[in-house]
């Protein structure tokens, strides 16, 4: 069978599916990898490097997707949409697709994907058990963001993190705030420590507590944590305008003091909630950064440009749009695994082996047999 990696086209995206370490794993089970022309270059990867690992280059695009039993990207369908529109041209019936799809919030584009008959999976949707978690592109790329966000912060302050004592006087460190203490959250409070600042985070599933304490930040306690913050997945649910509200006036006191704010507050398939407001940011010093990386599903602060950075009061904000793109190399490998992994769990003796009734397969089939199956889909159609 044979898995085809396409370059990606989505403006400025780096990254790239298949790496060229993936490509032995493929092989033992009896799969084979069509690359095409510059796929990896972006990424730090040529094509001498995938060839060497027994992979083979197509002539062109359209060969590469003619010819692929499977097509394995980085962003399909609704995450690049004028593209793989562009793509379909070159697509045969039955062919499996597998990407971040971003389905729940674009599902419109499902539709017509499933009348050409492919077999589309998003990987986005991967759901967060045990089983799955060598498959979950959004936690091995919110890992790195998070780490990057810190980065980019400690870039922009005209500051430096750690604390130093020297014989031309002693520098305070610096004071980092992380909201929301998921994957991102996690590794942002993780790099900003290593880097010697004061770290402090909030989350509003009051389980959060134990991991950043563990980290060594401390947890700013507000009287608004609730139990009924998570979702059966794990994950947090939307809460009301009240809420976010009360957050916002309590996380005041906070923000003002802090050097670097991180947001990353997140309701998965659903526009991030405004958490530090224009207030809050006229309340900081000058000098001071927030870095949204939250600006993707709109942003958590007020101010948030997506994509720009604005400098209002002497604050900048950032809002970063891709940035597991701009650490490609690692996040390519990461997500080479994630996909690499997801592909071995669906063949079998180099052939499909696509059982419904596994719970990875099921909360991530959106088409097969020219229809949409996936039920959160389906349910925007009758809602
Ligand atoms: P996650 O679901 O692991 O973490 C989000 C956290 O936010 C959860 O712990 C949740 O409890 C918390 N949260 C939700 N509402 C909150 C509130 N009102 N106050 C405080 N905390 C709250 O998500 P993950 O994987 O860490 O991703 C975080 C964000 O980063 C997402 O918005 C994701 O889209 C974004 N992201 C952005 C990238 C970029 O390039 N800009 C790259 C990767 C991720």
């Amino acid at each position: 069978m044979l898995i085809g990696v396409p370059t990606e086209t989505f403006p400025g995206e780096k990254r790239v599916a298949l790496v060229p370490t993936s490509i032995a794993h493929l092989k033992k089970a009896k799969l084979e990898v069509l690359i095409e022309p510059g796929a990896g270059e972006k990424a730090g990867f040529p094509d001498s490097a995938y060839i060497a690992a027994g992979a083979t280059l197509a002539q062109s695009r359209s060969e590469l997707f003619q010819k692929s039993d499977v097509i394995v990207q980085v962003r399909g369908l609704g995450a690049n949409l004028e593209q793989y529109r562009a793509d379909l041209a070159y697509s045969k019936a039955g062919q499996v697709q597998i990407a971040v799809m971003d389905a729940l919030s674009n599902p419109a584009p499902v539709f017509e994907v499933a009348s050409t008959g492919a077999v589309t999976f998003a990987l986005d949707l991967v759901p967060r058990i045990t089983r799955a978690q060598a498959m979950d592109v959004l936690s091995s790329q919110a890992n790195l963001a998070g780490y990057k966000a810190v980065i980019m912060a400690a870039d922009t302050i005209p500051k430096i993190f750690p604390m130093l004592m020297t014989a031309a006087g002693t520098i305070t460190p610096a004071r980092v705030f992380i909201v929301g203490a998921g994957v991102a959250g996690l590794q942002a409070i993780a790099t900003a420590r290593r880097l010697g600042a004061v770290v402090s985070a909030y989350d509003v599933r009051p389980v959060a507590k134990e991991q950043v304490e563990s980290l060594g930040a401390r947890f700013v306690q507000l009287q608004v944590a609730t139990d009924t913050a998570q979702d059966a997945g794990g994950y947090a649910k939307a809460l009301g305008a009240d809420f976010y509200a009360k957050q916002a006036e309590l996380m005041t006191g906070v923000v003002a003091e802090s050097d670097v704010v991180i947001t990353t507050a997140a309701i998965p398939g659903q526009k991030a909630p405004i958490l530090i407001t224009a207030a809050m940011v006229e309340q900081m010093q000058p000098g001071s950064v927030v870095v949204d990386i939250a600006a993707e599903r709109g942003g958590n602060c007020e101010l948030t440009v997506p994509g720009e950075t604005k400098i209002i009061n002497g604050v900048s904000i950032i809002g970063p749009l891709n940035i597991p793109s701009e650490l490609a190399h690692h996040s390519s490998q990461l997500y080479a695994k994630n996909i690499s992994t997801f592909l071995l769990n669906i063949v079998k003796d180099g052939a499909l082996n696509i059982d419904t009734a596994d719970e990875i397969v099921a909360g991530t089939l959106l088409t097969t047999g020219g229809n949409v199956v996936h039920p959160k889909i389906i349910e925007t159609k009758t809602s």
